[in-house]
């Protein structure tokens, strides 16, 4: 019982789901399979997270360097993330999910953005697991928004520049309110975190496992958590 006790489960998981191409490729099956698998995948985890006790779950679905692919390929996934917004605007009456997107989605086509706001906003007051969709996202560029938004309060003489906070600053990120992730997960291999939330993953503890992300399962979730466990969060103490 005791054992139980101490463990602790992350409050805020964030997920780089990479190796959709690489499962693809090696059951001879062409990119946009691995695609369609790994969006299913996602759409387990999300239910197995909140069934671990997961609060907040953050997806890396779609950064701001994937636009340099095959248009075919970037088309398969907005076609894949089109289905998904539409099909949660009826489902997360059921699931009880909070979701949100972020990243600037005014490159996306109007019609998958009216999904997006229309989900968000049936979705608002869910208080199940808070799901954040990363589309179009890139930390690099979350930080320039923020700040140009922040410059023009300042301009406005809406706020002081030299009064602000870290945390009145992070209100003009787009993950505003929600807390930063305690672990951050990155399937298939690669250790690196591809522009994804630089400010907000300055503390996280970081899980690299070789599972493509189309294979990971709740049993690779509780490695992760497990890993986790493991861990000594020091924040810059003793
Ligand atoms: C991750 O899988 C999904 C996206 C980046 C959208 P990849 O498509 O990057 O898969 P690999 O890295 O080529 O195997
Ligand atoms: C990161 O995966 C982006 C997403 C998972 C959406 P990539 O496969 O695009 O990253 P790199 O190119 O290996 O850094
Ligand atoms: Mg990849």
């Amino acid at each position: 019982m005791a054992e139980q006790k101490e463990y602790r489960v992350p409050q805020h998981v964030a997920i780089i789901m990479d190796g959709n191409g690489r499962w693809a490729k090696k059951r001879f099956l062409p990119r946009n399979a691995g695609h369609a698998q790994g969006s299913r995948v996602a759409e387990q985890i999300c239910e197995d997270a909140y069934n671990l006790g997961i609060k907040y779950l953050t997806i890396y679905a779609f950064s701001t360097e994937n636009w340099v692919r095959p248009k075919e390929e970037v088309d398969a996934l907005m076609n894949l993330l089109r289905k998904y917004m539409k099909d949660s605007i009826e489902r997360s009456g059921k699931n009880n999910m909070r979701v949100r997107v972020i990243g600037d989605i005014r490159r996306l086509d109007e019609d998958l953005q009216q999904s997006i706001r229309r989900l968000e906003e049936v979705s608002a007051d869910n208080t199940g697991l808070c799901f954040q969709v990363a589309i179009n996202y890139g930390g690099r560029d979350e930080i320039l928004r923020a700040a140009k938004r922040m410059a023009r309060d300042a301009a406005d003489g809406k706020i002081c520049p030299e009064e602000l906070t870290e945390e009145q600053f992070y209100g003009y990120f787009d993950t505003e309110g929600i807390p930063y992730p305690d672990l951050m997960i990155r399937t298939s291999g690669e250790c690196r975190t591809s522009n994804f939330l630089p400010w907000q993953l300055a503390y996280s503890e970081f899980y690299f496992t070789d599972v493509l992300w189309p294979d990971f399962n709740k049993k690779e979730l509780q490695k992760a958590i497990e890993y986790y466990n493991h861990r000594d969060r020091r924040f810059g103490g003793v």
